[in-house]
């Protein structure tokens, strides 16, 4: 039986009656490296993660791996893992413990166990990804993160600075905020556009990372700059930009910086604190493979800190930087609770898992660019999780493409690589991506995304621990079946 805490008033914001505020058991753990009250482990979240930790390990990509371990249905080819990942059964399971744990004694859960538990959990997720618990939050996504943080940021005179292959809903959030606040504020006077969008010419060559930094080097001036944002992996191009350097850059110039690394958690190893980004953000449905709404906000600086804002005002605002965001009034926090089990599990089968799916990447990006005489959008050491890769010519009819068309561009690129210029605009448009894509779903059954960058299709292929080389094989001929019969009408 839970030990009687009787203890007067109560503790931290609101009225609930948590031993001991969130703020102060989070410094107690980042401190002395123990959770300062007991954390209560439901019985079922206990039955759920045994089967899980008992099983004797079946190889990654493996068929009885893949049954064991996700939901992803056999009847599809899935090589999407990168658009909102795909659920592990045992974060599923321990979340659905949690969940009718919660219903079996609301109150009980709400009001006395939940914080405490949000704090371990937080504190695990923290030794993961290189943090203080004390430097980092939980939220539902990473949007919310980047709108706490530039809903915070100080839009009346300056911007935002990102380049163009970023992630798209930063620039619509920057206007939004940027508008807002300079309606209230602006009595005539100049300001710097809101978005400064710096464009990343392509095809990339060999040295990109190099031509960026100098790129960014040139155009990024603290003057029109409130805030820096870069993607750590890019969403339609899916390259892992050099973020240690870009930070450092930053920082020379006096720039706040924020990185998106929505595909990083679970994909990349983590040191945000030695990172030093002023705000990071991350996903755990993507490549930790946590149920859907669980998501950090990394903050290492104390200052910065106090002046975020979580977007949803509730009882815990102004208490400090964890009591605002961890009440937004009632909801499910069943996902997050998921993640010490799911932490647990990737450090059992974790280095298994990250091997399968590097050589995966190898033999699947060789096969398919062999079979379509084709190539990556950049050098293979660019990608992360996910790469680029070129579509052969014909795959739409009434496109009359050389299937060397491409290829020749791209060798127009690479000749001119010092001029850090696009290839050849190509005759495709986005509307030619769908149509594509609409039909590898539809008539296929195979789930990729098509990008159209410069006039050029490219898929992206993920490589996720489920997925296997006859994944790719189907791929391979679902493309070259659309080609033998004219491309897609
Ligand atoms: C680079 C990047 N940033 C942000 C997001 C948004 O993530 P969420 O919808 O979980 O907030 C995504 C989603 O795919 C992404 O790829």
């Amino acid at each position: 039986m839970a030990a009687a805490d009787t203890s007067r008033g109560y503790k931290g914001f609101g009225s609930f009656h948590a031993e001991m505020s969130v703020e102060d058991m989070v410094a107690s753990v980042a401190k002395h490296g123990s959770m300062p009250v007991s954390v209560h482990s439901p019985q079922s979240v206990l039955d759920a993660i045994e089967p899980f930790m008992k099983a004797s390990c079946k190889q990654p990509g493996t068929a009885e791996f893949k049954a064991d371990n996700f939901y992803i249905d056999k009847n599809w080819t899935f090589v999407n893992h990168g658009a909102f990942g795909g659920a592990h059964r045992l974060g599923m399971q321990v979340a659905a413990a949690w969940r009718e744990h919660c219903e079996t004694q609301p109150l009980q859960f709400v009001d006395r166990q939940l914080f405490a538990a949000y704090t371990y959990a937080l504190w695990q997720a923290a030794q993961h990804v290189g943090s203080s618990p004390s430097h980092m939050v939980f939220t539902p996504n990473c949007t919310t993160g980047m709108n706490a943080v530039l809903a915070s940021t100080d839009f009346s005179t300056k911007g935002v600075y990102m380049l163009d292959i970023g992630y798209g809903s930063v620039k619509k959030m920057t206007q939004a905020y940027a508008a807002r606040m300079r309606s209230s504020t602006q009595e005539g006077g100049t300001c710097a556009p809101a978005v400064h969008m710096q464009h990343v010419p392509l095809p990339l060559q060999e040295g990109w990372q190099r031509r960026l930094l100098q790129e960014v080097e040139e155009t990024l001036h603290a003057e029109h700059t409130a805030l820096a944002v870069f993607d750590h992996i890019t969403s339609n191009t899916a390259l892992v930009l050099p973020v240690q350097e870009l930070v450092q850059l930053c920082h020379r110039k006096g720039v706040p910086v924020m990185i998106d690394g929505a595909h990083a958690w679970g994909s990349t190893p983590l040191d945000l604190d030695s990172l030093g980004a002023d705000y990071y953000v991350s996903n755990g449905h993507k490549w930790l493979c946590c149920p859907k709404g669980v998501a950090f906000l990394h903050v290492p600086d104390p200052d910065l800190r106090a002046a975020v804002q979580a977007p949803i005002i509730s009882h815990g605002w102004d208490h400090g930087f964890h009591s605002s965001f961890i009440w937004d009034g009632c909801r499910d926090y069943a996902a997050l609770l998921a993640v010490p089990a799911l932490l647990q599990w990737w450090g059992q089968q974790g280095a298994a898992a990250q091997q399968h799916c590097s050589s995966l990447k190898e033999q699947a990006v060789l096969l398919l660019s062999e079979a379509w005489g084709t190539g990556c959008m950049a050098p293979l050491s660019s990608y992360g999780p996910m790469v680029l890769l070129q579509c052969p010519g014909g795959v739409l009819g009434g496109v009359p493409v050389e299937p060397q068309a491409h290829a020749a561009a791209c060798t127009a690129a690479l000749d001119a690589c010092d001029t850090w210029q696009d290839a050849p605009v190509g005759p495709y448009s986005s509307e030619h991506a769908k149509m594509l894509q609409d039909h590898l779903h539809f008539q296929c059954r195979v789930e990729v995304p098509v990008k159209c960058l410069n006039g050029w299709l490219y898929l992206r292929v993920s490589f996720a621990p489920y997925n296997c080389m006859e994944d790719y094989e189907v791929l391979r001929d679902a493309i070259n079946t659309i080609v033998q019969e004219g491309g897609v009408q």
